[in-house]
């Protein structure tokens, strides 16, 4: 969907990661995997994880103090900070407040919202709509997922693919006519939710007898979401591009999710848009979830990949399930 209201700008870019690293050859002492089957498989051979009392928001602090810093914008004059997170460190504070408190970003509001994978495209959508509107001129915008407390660890069909990680963004009213988010929207399917899911149970209460037995880990039909993605994902660029009046190549850098490695070099050929085109990451990283389309915009940022007036399509896509697809201009 198209608002342009007041135009809005991408004024900064952050990460946050956490320093452990755990290779596909660490985790071959773990579970019955290898290297090898990890690689071919995701393009997956490393991940970073928290350890000891790291959190979701220190992670998320690192990016988001980083991209005000690369914005030139005091914590003073953030109106909102937005985390999207499916992993926050508590049901409540959310993990924006926390933010907050840590970037003394004072004057904010803070929430978060929760959409897996799709967690910063989603959040793209929610703060520019805030600036357009006019109702806020200086969004935070934080993403950050730390799937190693969530994943079970002697389950190879899904401890493999996961990685920890902050992203974030600052967005603000454009003080010229320039528009930097060109199209933007999201998606979702609830009624395939089951395929991707992390419950959270609690307890009944004494009272009222049993409670519900159900793991807190991950549980994923990964044939059926490796589908979804190659699926709905070149839609949803495709019907991005033609709503932004942009033809696939007039595309600088596609910065999809980074989730595995077949599955972006399957939606390029799909689009029949040169595989090069895609930012690649995730060997680092694994699934960093929210956070990782931050990320790697921030890393194409610094090795140069994306440069000033860059035009990039960001996507995402993961649990709920849901999707969405935005077209901007990287003005550096
Ligand atoms: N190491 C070694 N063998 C393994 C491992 C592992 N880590 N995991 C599974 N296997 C085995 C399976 O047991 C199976 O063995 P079997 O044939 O003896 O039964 C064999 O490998 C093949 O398993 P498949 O599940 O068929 O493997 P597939 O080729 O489908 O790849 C994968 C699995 C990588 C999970 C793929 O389905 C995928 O990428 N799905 C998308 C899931 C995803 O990216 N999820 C991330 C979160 S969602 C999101 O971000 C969008």
């Amino acid at each position: 969907m198209n608002i342009n209201l007041y135009p809005v700008k991408i004024a900064g870019v952050g990460k946050g990661l956490p320093e452990t690293v755990i290779t596909n050859f660490d985790l071959e002492k773990l579970v019955d995997t290898n290297d090898e089957w990890i690689a071919t498989r995701s393009g997956i051979r490393e991940r970073r994880v928290v350890s000891s009392g790291e959190t979701g928001t220190a992670l998320a602090a690192v990016a988001g103090a980083q991209a005000l810093a690369s914005a030139g914008i005091d914590s003073g004059e953030v109106d909102l900070i937005i985390c999207a997170t499916s992993i926050p460190d508590n049901l409540y504070p959310s993990t924006a407040c926390e933010v907050q408190k840590e970037l003394k970003c004072s004057n904010a509001a803070a929430f978060d919202i929760t959409a897996a994978c799709s967690g910063l495209v989603y959040g793209l959508n929610v703060a520019r709509s805030f600036i357009a509107s006019g109702i806020y001129k200086t969004v935070l915008l934080t993403a950050v997922d730390v799937h190693s407390r969530f994943v079970d660890w002697e389950d190879r069909s899904t401890c493999v693919l996961f990685g920890d990680g902050a992203g974030a963004m600052v967005l603000t009213r454009s003080d010229n006519e320039q528009n930097d988010i060109i199209y933007a929207d999201m998606e979702a399917d609830g009624s395939r939710g089951e395929e991707l899911k992390i419950p959270l149970t609690g307890k009944n209460c004494p009272l009222v007898g049993p409670n519900p037995v159900a793991g807190q880990h991950v549980s994923m039909n990964g044939r059926e979401i490796y589908k979804f993605a190659v699926n709905t994902v070149p839609s949803s660029i495709k019907k991005a591009l033609d709503e932004s009046g942009i033809g696939p190549e007039q595309v600088d850098c596609y910065i999809l999710h980074q989730a595995n490695a077949r599955i972006i070099e399957s939606i390029a050929d799909k689009l029949k848009i040169s595989r090069d085109k895609f930012y690649i990451n995730l060997q680092k990283y694994g699934n960093t979830s929210a956070a990782s389309v931050a990320i790697a915009l921030r890393e194409a940022i610094e090795d140069g990949s994306v440069t000033p007036s860059s035009l990039l399509v960001l996507s995402g896509f993961g649990a709920g399930l849901t999707w969405g697809t935005a077209v901007i201009r990287w003005r550096g």
